[in-house]
């Protein structure tokens, strides 16, 4: 079924809660539902939207947002592991909540982030050392430069960091489901931050690593939907090894000797920066700029104080960005898609 309502102001389905408008607002309930927005997204005139946790609309918006109202769960064993397939429309905590209480590992670290299951696919939404591609099996999608229905496995969907082929080829894919294969084997994965730390003695069972980083998200993010965000705005830069060493070194020169630029080192002698770090440095923690602001507790967010329109985020963005950039010579890419 595909309901529609015609300039829709669109406030309550962006967590930044822009208040800007779209031509149509499409909501659909089924796979075959697609069918008739497949010559509109590939002209380019429509766009899929999740829950919007991950967005800046940074303007009204002149074409069809189209929302995925496909829901449904369906759970089989194979061996050990059970796969199960999810609605692309289904939020993705319901999920979680889901496979926690079934005793499965897998998901648990992914508590309590907003958004959709087809979102998280295309996202590849990550958090606490486990990212959404590590337990996919596979996503079915509408392709519509083929116009069939297809299942790609995970390895062709191009994961990276907050990356896959659905971001690389905009407009392309429809999601319509995605199956998760939460293997019988899985040990919780605690090593993270201080996920170990604050299990303490309890064993890291899914349901008491999820209650863990419920916690410890709710003590860093702003609560939606009383703060408007879309969560991290920015990418955690990855950077050469000499070019962490350069940092490191004017960490020691600007603050002294005890300086230690947090860091993690990935494959390849390349180190990644948190953004939180060199944000904060920058002196951008909990700075408001009209009514935008830089998280007081995790200056990686941007966050709406209540009446900031687009281009208030926007002027912020860039303040942090050219910030960041003449201090420590790094440039920040949103994490955030900017849909004009
Ligand atoms: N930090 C600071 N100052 C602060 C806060 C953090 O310097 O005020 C530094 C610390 O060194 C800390 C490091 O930042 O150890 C990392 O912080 P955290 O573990 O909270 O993770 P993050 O890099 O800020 C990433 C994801 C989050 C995810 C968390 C937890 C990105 C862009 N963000 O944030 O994802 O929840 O890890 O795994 O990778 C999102 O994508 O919207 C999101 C919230």
């Amino acid at each position: 079924m595909v309901t529609v309502a015609e300039d829709f102001n669109i406030r309550h389905n962006n967590t930044f809660a822009m208040d800007v408008t779209c031509r149509r607002w499409v909501e659909y309930t089924s796979e075959s539902d697609v069918w008739q927005f497949v010559d509109e997204l590939s002209a380019g005139r429509a766009k899929c939207i999740g829950e919007g946790s991950n967005l800046l609309f940074t303007g009204d918006y002149t074409g069809s947002l189209l929302h995925s109202r496909i829901m449904g769960m369906d759970v089989e064993m194979d061996g050990r592991d059970m796969l199960i397939t999810a609605g692309s429309g289904m939020h993705f905590d319901d999920l979680v909540a889901h496979t926690a209480a079934a005793n499965r590992s897998g998901l648990e670290n992914l508590t309590d982030i907003p958004g959709q299951v087809g979102a998280a696919a295309v996202q590849n939404i990550g958090a606490y050392g486990v990212e959404a591609k590590d337990v996919i099996e596979s996503v079915r999608c509408i392709d519509t430069h083929t116009r069939r229905v297809t299942v790609l496995p995970a390895a062709d969907c191009a994961y990276g960091y907050r990356e896959s082929l659905f971001k690389n080829e905009p407009n392309r894919f429809v999601v319509v489901a995605v199956t998760f294969r939460l293997s019988g084997s899985a040990v919780p994965r605690i090593d993270y931050g201080n996920l170990r730390e604050r299990l303490g003695d309890t064993a890291a069972t899914p349901q008491a690593v999820r209650d863990a980083v419920r916690e410890i998200r709710a003590e860093k993010l702003p609560p939606l939907p009383e703060v408007g965000s879309a969560g991290s705005f920015f990418k955690n830069p990855v950077v050469a090894e000499e070019e962490f060493i350069r940092i490191q070194n004017l960490a020691l020169q600007e603050w002294g000797e005890d300086t230690r630029v947090p860091h993690y080192m990935l494959p390849d002698s390349m180190v990644k920066i948190p953004a939180a770090w060199l944000i904060e440095r920058c002196g951008w923690k909990g700075k408001q700029l009209g009514n935008a602001g830089v998280w007081h507790k995790q200056p990686l967010i941007l966050v709406n104080l209540g009446g900031a329109s687009p281009d208030d985020i926007v002027e912020l963005e860039n303040r942090v960005i050219s910030s960041v950039s003449e201090r420590f010579g790094i440039h920040l890419s949103p994490e955030v898609e900017h849909i004009a």
